[in-house]
């Protein structure tokens, strides 16, 4: 155990020894595990014991007493406030060490499978700007200030004014900056989550990181957006860079930036991006990897453990709107492709088509009902991709998918302690995975992604 004192204004000097798969700190203290808000490995902190629980403490870092020699000055203005970019007081090369570690010991402790080789983990080449899409909330405080930004860390109903976001691009806060004086300006109403009044909920931001469009997407309550045509123009006017501005009204109570109903204000109402050679269209409420530069690489390294084959079937679940599917369609005889949301079929059809690929079909059905009756029609698929989202595969699903006996699974995972359950019923199930890839899409957050095949027999 390593050692702690309590100090007379009841702070404790803990030594950090570790970082918990989310990304908290971990230290010990009278023999409990200390779950840490703040602290790297190797630092002596002084800490605040915020929940003290039989089996564990949770704690915030008050002061650094030892730094680590991997802590950095972190680069965002909004770092103490903000809830995204856990990690940017730790150096890149730290986080990546971490991320990797995770993911061992995920396949070690969750999957206990303990020959699987974790090769090492592919950094993104953009450690700022890498994000396509980001969301700003509007909000009134209780003053009836009102606010357009991001959430405060570890406060779900708080959002604070963002000045300068590093993650998408400087475009995007300027559009923020602009936003703000607008609505006050026009005197326009702000959404109360409580009372469930006022107009103006969201600016979504969406960019083609390889085209260079642009898409304005505003939320609102519901109700036309007042002087939509003067909108348009002051906005294009001053942001020439915008291809599209959308308007969605969603008057439910669940907080999220899609609409009910949407009408396009200006341009196209999608904007297209660029991957792999082939063109995605994206819309305001469709699915896109939001770091679609690193995305490219995810899709290149898991098609290179693949080793594609000319005479290949191949089945893709979770296919969202197509992307991994589509980008395999050229390599292979045939796909298809998997997804329960109608809006990303729809949309990956919409791709299939703009790309002028013919071997590909997509349903819009619950995968694991779709592969009991894949089961009973006896096709032949030799692969079969699944991308699910973080709760991993449904116990039928596995099942279902291991009876069908594909040569190669391959699956990409944004949950490495899913997969580690996951891979260890496909290991019972008589299949084998050599080797994973994690790969960096996020960099300054905790996530991680990975990828492997496994193989059958
Ligand atoms: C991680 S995303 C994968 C997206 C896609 N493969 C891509 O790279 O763009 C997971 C997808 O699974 C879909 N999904 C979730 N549960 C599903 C289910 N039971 N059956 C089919 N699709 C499901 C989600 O709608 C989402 O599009």
């Amino acid at each position: 155990m390593k050692a702690l004192e309590m100090t007379s204004d009841k702070l404790i000097e803990l030594e950090v020894i570790d970082l918990a798969n989310e990304g908290k700190a971990v230290a010990q203290f009278e023999g409990k595990v200390v779950f840490l808000k703040g602290g790297l490995p190797g630092e002596r902190v002084l800490a605040e014991i915020t929940k003290n629980k039989s089996r564990y403490c949770e704690a915030t870092v008050r002061r650094i007493i030892t730094r680590s020699k991997v802590r950095i000055p972190p680069r965002c203005r909004h770092f103490d406030t903000c809830g995204g970019c856990t990690w940017q007081d730790l150096e890149y090369p730290g986080q990546l060490v971490f991320k990797r570690k995770h993911v061992v010991d995920s396949i070690e402790r969750i999957g206990g499978l303990d020959k699987v080789e974790v090769l090492p983990i592919v950094p993104s080449n953009e450690v700022f700007f890498y994000r396509n899409k980001m969301e700003f909330s509007f909000h009134v405080d209780e003053s009836g200030d009102f606010k357009l930004g991001l959430h405060h860390r570890g406060k779900y109903d708080e959002i604070f004014n963002v000045e300068q976001c590093l993650l998408q691009s400087p475009t995007s806060n300027n559009l923020v900056a602009w936003f703000r004086r607008y609505v006050a300006e026009n005197k326009i109403t702000v959404y109360h989550v409580k009372k469930h009044g006022g107009y103006m909920r969201f600016l979504m931001i969406r960019e083609g990181k390889n085209t260079a469009q642009t898409m304005v997407n505003i939320v609102t309550n519901y109700g036309e957006f007042p002087e939509a045509a003067k909108l348009v123009g002051a906005l294009t006017g001053e942001f020439p860079e915008i291809t599209t501005i959308v308007h969605n009204q969603n008057g439910g109570k669940a907080n999220v930036a899609s609409g009910e109903i949407e009408k396009v204000l200006h341009g196209p109402g999608y904007i297209e991006e660029r991957i792999g050679g082939m063109v995605f269209r994206i819309r305001a409420n469709s699915f896109f990897q939001t770091n679609p530069r690193q995305a490219e690489i995810l899709y290149k390294t898991a098609f290179e453990l693949l080793k594609l084959d000319p005479g290949d079937r191949l089945m893709d679940l979770y296919c969202g709107t197509g992307t991994i599917g589509l980008l395999a369609s050229r390599k292979v005889a045939e796909v298809t492709g998997v997804e329960l949301v109608g809006e990303a079929i729809h949309a990956a059809r919409e791709n299939a088509a703009l790309n002028n690929i013919n071997n590909i079909i997509f349903y819009q059905e619950d995968v694991k009902d779709f592969l009991l009756k894949t089961e009973s029609d006896g096709k032949g698929f030799n692969i079969i991709i699944v991308d699910p989202p973080r709760a991993g595969l449904h116990p039928k699903a596995i099942q279902r998918l291991t009876s069908l006996r594909p040569e190669k699974i391959l699956y990409i995972s944004c949950n490495p302690a899913t997969f580690a359950r996951d891979a260890a019923e496909l290991v019972k199930a008589g299949y084998n995975l050599p080797k994973v890839v994690p790969v960096d899409m996020f960099p300054h957050t905790t996530h991680v992604e990975l990828t492997g095949v496994f193989y059958n027999g």
